[in-house]
């Protein structure tokens, strides 16, 4: 018999106390969104979604069309929902607000509408990041503190990847599930019951050619891994698609650094809706996430498109890295 994701929030709400049904179905516009995004992806030579949407976004990058046709998508299908307060997107410069009524918007959501999107032209798996927040409701707090939350504080997060199947990955803080989307009922069907990261896989994963502007811990905790120093074999494995990169190293362990770069001083990736979704889908499901010595979970953030480092894998890599730093110099 199968589950759906619906079914699955469900069940997992009444074990939730008071839960109304906002959260299922703000979880709904979430799914709603990625079968639009999936459906564009899926004939993406054929209707016009390739190649630059012709703008810059606030990261400095060259908006593609199908970034710009998912953060549509996302913002109208979350935006409907009365449940939602605000809305933070790496396509959009400042938070998106609603006014609601009293007792309504519980809830922000922040999100990568369309990751990897130097992969969509070449048709290698992209995919979209997203994480959950209650609406701090105190009347000292501003808009900017809901958004500004720390990682621990998500109520759930996730992401779609969209692949040779399309897989929703999503936590509520109670475990890993995998759903894998099923054209012929256009459901998300429960596939990966009860997610784990192995304790140690057998692949590393960054990007090499920024390699010589490394900070010198990076460089030697890489070279440990390819002389094969605490035992183990490393094979080299980087799609460029940080969800397809992840997705990976959360079923067979391993890990996956973007460490800083002098291009990037703060490392490249995004804290609110990179980082922090995947950090709390790898501490669920039994591995680590830090920034290079600190908990991804545990930073609080300072702006709504910060960077950081990321070094995120099983718990066997990801503390032999702490371990390095740690050695005295
Ligand atoms: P996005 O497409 O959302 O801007 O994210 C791109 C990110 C991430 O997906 C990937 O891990 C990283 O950029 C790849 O960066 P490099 O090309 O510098 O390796
Ligand atoms: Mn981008
Ligand atoms: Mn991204
Ligand atoms: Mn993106």
């Amino acid at each position: 018999m199968i589950t759906t994701f619906q079914q699955h929030i469900l069940h997992q709400q009444r074990e939730v106390p008071y839960a109304s049904g906002d959260f299922s179905w703000l979880l709904s516009g979430l799914t709603l969104a990625a079968k639009m995004i999936e459906a564009k992806i899926r004939c993406a030579g054929l209707c016009n979604i390739v190649g630059t949407a012709g703008q810059t976004n606030i990261q400095g990058e060259t908006q593609q069309k199908l970034d710009v046709f998912a953060n549509e998508a996302l913002l109208h299908c979350l935006g409907v929902r009365d449940c939602v307060a605000a809305l933070v997107s790496e396509e959009n410069d400042e938070p998106v607000t609603f006014d609601r009524p009293p007792g309504e918007g519980k809830y922000v959501i922040v999100f990568d509408p369309l990751d990897g999107s130097s992969n969509i032209d070449v048709n290698v798996n992209v995919g979209t990041i997203f994480s959950i927040y209650r609406r701090k409701e105190d009347e000292r707090s501003s808009g900017l503190d809901s958004v500004l939350q720390p990682g621990n504080c998500q109520v759930a997060a996730g992401y779609v990847l969209y692949g040779p199947s399309t897989m929703l990955v999503y936590t509520a803080g109670r475990g890993v599930y995998g759903f894998t989307l099923d054209p012929t009922i256009g459901a998300f069907v429960l596939s990966h019951d009860r997610m784990q990261m192995p304790e140690r896989g057998k692949y590393y994963s960054c990007n090499e050619a920024n390699a010589a502007q490394f900070p010198e811990h990076y460089r030697s905790y890489l070279e440990d891994l390819r002389i094969s120093k605490a035992g183990q074999e490393y094979s080299s494995r980087y799609i460029g698609s940080l969800v397809a990169d992840f997705h990976r190293t959360l079923l067979k362990g391993g890990v996956f650094l973007y460490p800083p770069t002098a291009g990037h001083p703060e490392g490249k990736l995004r804290l609110l809706y990179e980082a922090n979704p995947l950090a709390l889908i790898a501490e669920q499901a039994g591995g680590l996430a830090i920034n290079g010595d600190e908990a991804i979970l545990n930073l609080q953030p300072r702006g709504i498109h910060q960077r950081t480092p990321l070094v995120v894998g099983g718990r066997s890599e990801v503390e032999r890295f702490l371990d390095l730093i740690r050695e005295p110099q």
